[in-house]
């Protein structure tokens, strides 16, 4: 039997491409739902008939009714406001947290031993909120962000220094958000740090577009990404499946790692069949740490806000 993941909120741009991502490489059956359910079903269907051309055998359904869901390995929850223009991923706060409640719920009472992948912004409030209301252990709530984050890094790096992305490792700690901790002596180019290859102002610039990353992408299309948010996930998604055992920056809840306590923050972590495996603890200067202790502060500030 193939594995089984649901994305919630599949019937939108970031939801269909992971749905879609997934099916393409036949990782598992898809469930595509959404409260635009008519829409979903459309869309799975779409989908579906594009996997004999693809050679997957992945089944994808879709509609609004959770039933559906039964017993899925994962649920990736996509659902959710995007940003416009000029927004900030916290100006979506209140309205994602109550749309947090009602998936949660649905999610824990038909899939009570899946592994959640939030997506939803602000990333890592809604990942505590979702953690919260679902009362899963911290290995079985796994953000989406810092893969996303350190893809942009990558490419920029790679735009830069004209290497193949496949040559470049990335590292992106701390909050998706304004706050992002981007971090040049761990992110490579063949092993080799980038503070070694290119002059600080460059280094500078490549960590400020990557903090800037989603921003640069929603005022050129009028709405928040799609394509490298929806790639990311599936990675995360692949990895659990796979029991790869990976070692990804994703949203885990902090229990005293980093000196960072109950909360929410992006850190390197294993992922593999359990979900988040492992915590890497990574040396950081004075300096790194000060940056991510204080996106930490601007992450407690919005689990403040919604009280979680
Ligand atoms: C971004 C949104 C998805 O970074 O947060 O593009």
């Amino acid at each position: 039997m193939n594995k089984k993941v649901t994305v919630v909120g599949g019937a939108g741009n970031v939801g269909s491409t992971v749905a879609r991502c997934i099916a393409d490489k036949a990782l598992a059956d898809v469930v595509v739902v959404d409260i635009a359910g008519q829409k979903a079903a459309g869309v799975a269907l779409d989908m579906l008939e594009s996997c004999p051309i693809t050679g997957s055998d992945s089944r994808v359904i879709g509609g609004a009714d959770y039933a559906q869901t039964a017993n899925s390995d994962i649920v990736v929850i996509t659902s959710g406001v995007p940003r416009k223009p000029g927004m900030s991923r916290d100006d979506l706060l209140n309205v994602n947290f109550a749309i947090m409640k009602a998936v949660t719920a649905e999610v824990v009472k038909h899939s009570p031993n899946c592994i959640i992948v939030p997506v939803a912004n602000p990333l890592d409030a809604m990942c505590q909120a979702v953690y919260r209301l679902s009362g899963f252990p911290r290995e079985r709530v796994i953000g989406m962000a810092g893969v996303l984050d350190s893809a942009r890094m990558r490419t920029f790096i790679a735009m830069e220094l004209g290497v193949s992305v496949e040559n470049v490792h990335a590292f992106v700690l701390g909050g998706h958000g304004d706050t992002m901790v981007p971090l040049p002596r761990y992110s490579t180019v063949a092993g080799v740090p980038i503070t070694e290859l290119m002059p600080k102002d460059r280094v500078d610039a490549i960590c400020k577009r990557t903090a800037d990353g989603g921003a640069e992408i929603t005022k050129l299309v009028g709405t928040s990404a799609w394509y490298a948010p929806g790639a990311a996930a599936t990675e995360m998604v692949e990895c659990i499946l796979k029991d790869k055992k990976k070692i990804l920056p994703c949203s885990v809840f902090l229990q005293g790692e980093y000196g960072i306590h109950d909360l929410f923050v992006g850190v390197p972590a294993k992922l593999g069949a359990r979900g988040m495996e492992q915590i890497m603890e990574i040396t950081l200067t004075a300096e790194e740490h000060a940056a991510l202790q204080k996106s930490a502060a601007a992450v407690k500030e919005l689990v403040d806000v919604i009280k979680v």
